[in-house]
């Protein structure tokens, strides 16, 4: 648990849902895993409906909301708001629920998240986020952490940078993810804000280098493990996202090499999927959807010849509604047979 965020999976919306984040689990046991960002008002009005006659729909939804598998640990959960008390409703929750960490989203740009005013705006409001923090870190004895952009528009110098932190670690973080971009929140979309503004990891490093008593997570474009591990000798942590979601295996030797855990075999295609079966079987018997689970595992197999039939063969059987864990037993088989 210690240190997991050496190496943590960041979150990602529509990605790293509770059946991602299981396949990951098979990949690394050690590394943090993070929820999607979870809404703080959002969890506010379906607590609200707990005590109403629509108790029960309630409950379902902050199941689907918060809901996760007991080997997802160590696991954070990220909200978004801007709000103190909600955001501190919020983690009382989460905490309730078992999460190991709760993460504050202040650097998404989309747009539905600046209506909310939150997200990566609030790296104009360096004071409010330390309020929002104070107000967490009250509600909880987890560790509250921040993640957010390197800046926003035309606030995007190095000072400003370190007097968010600054300011914010006053408030109690306990840790900062940086992705190390600046975000356009006018003019570009959040998929070009993922891409477009250009990275400089230098800036995190200096942050760290300025700021050695806290700890910090260098996160944006990162593809393989072994950059992640020389980015090691400047900052606290790595954290990676869509090459984690669209590589799963290639991280296989995570906890050897960033936990020097080496008591496991490192994952296999074959392992991953099979080892997703007890989860299938529950989530089939709760009435989900196998596709759910399935749509994720089309990446474990790429660059060997019949990958693209592998994941053929899967997509159309995981697609049929009736389709159950036999189908992902029937993967597995197929990958063991070619040794993967
Ligand atoms: C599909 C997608 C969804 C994302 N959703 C979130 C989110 O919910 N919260 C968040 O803080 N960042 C979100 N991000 C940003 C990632 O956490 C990460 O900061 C970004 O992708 C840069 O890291 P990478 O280059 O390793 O992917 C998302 C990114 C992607 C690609």
């Amino acid at each position: 648990m210690e240190h997991a965020y050496r190496f943590s999976v960041a979150p990602m919306l529509d990605c790293t849902d509770r059946h991602f984040r299981l396949l990951m689990r098979q990949v690394s046991r050690r590394c943090l895993l993070t929820s999607e960002m979870v809404v703080a008002r959002a969890l506010h009005h379906i607590r609200a409906e707990l005590s109403s006659t629509r108790a029960a729909e309630a409950q379902a939804r902050l199941e689907r909301l918060l809901g996760f598998d007991p080997q997802e640990h160590p696991l954070a959960l990220q909200l978004g708001g801007d709000d103190p008390a909600l955001l501190a409703e919020a983690v009382r929750l989460g905490a309730d629920w078992g999460y190991d960490e709760i993460n504050l989203n202040v650097g998404c740009p989309s747009e539905k998240v600046q209506q909310g005013r939150f997200g990566a705006c609030l790296m104009a409001e360096p004071e409010r986020v330390a309020r929002c923090v104070e107000a967490m870190t009250a509600a909880t004895s987890l560790p509250v952490t921040v993640k957010h952009r390197i800046g926003i528009d035309q606030l995007d110098s190095y000072d400003h940078l370190l007097h968010f932190v600054d300011t914010v670690a006053a408030g109690g973080a306990r840790r900062f993810a940086v992705h190390a971009r600046k975000a356009w929140l006018e003019g570009l979309d959040p998929k070009q804000n993922r891409t477009i503004p250009p990275l400089r990891w230098d800036l995190v490093h200096r942050l760290k280098a300025e700021r050695p008593q806290l700890l910090i997570e260098l996160n944006g474009g990162l593809e393989d493990p072994a950059t992640c591990q020389s980015q090691l000798a400047h900052v606290d942590g790595v954290m990676v996202g869509r090459a984690a979601y669209a590589h799963p295996l290639l991280w296989s030797g995570v906890d050897a090499a960033f936990f020097h855990d080496a008591s496991h075999e490192p994952a296999r295609a074959s392992s991953v999927v099979r080892g997703l079966i007890p989860h299938a079987e529950s989530w089939r018997a709760g009435g989900g959807r196998l596709w759910a689970i399935a749509r994720h595992l089309v990446h474990v197999v790429e660059g060997v010849p019949g990958a693209r039939h592998w994941r053929n063969d899967l997509t159309q059987a995981a697609g049929q509604r009736q389709a159950g864990p036999e189908v992902l037993e029937a993967a597995a088989l197929q990958l063991e047979e070619r040794g993967l």
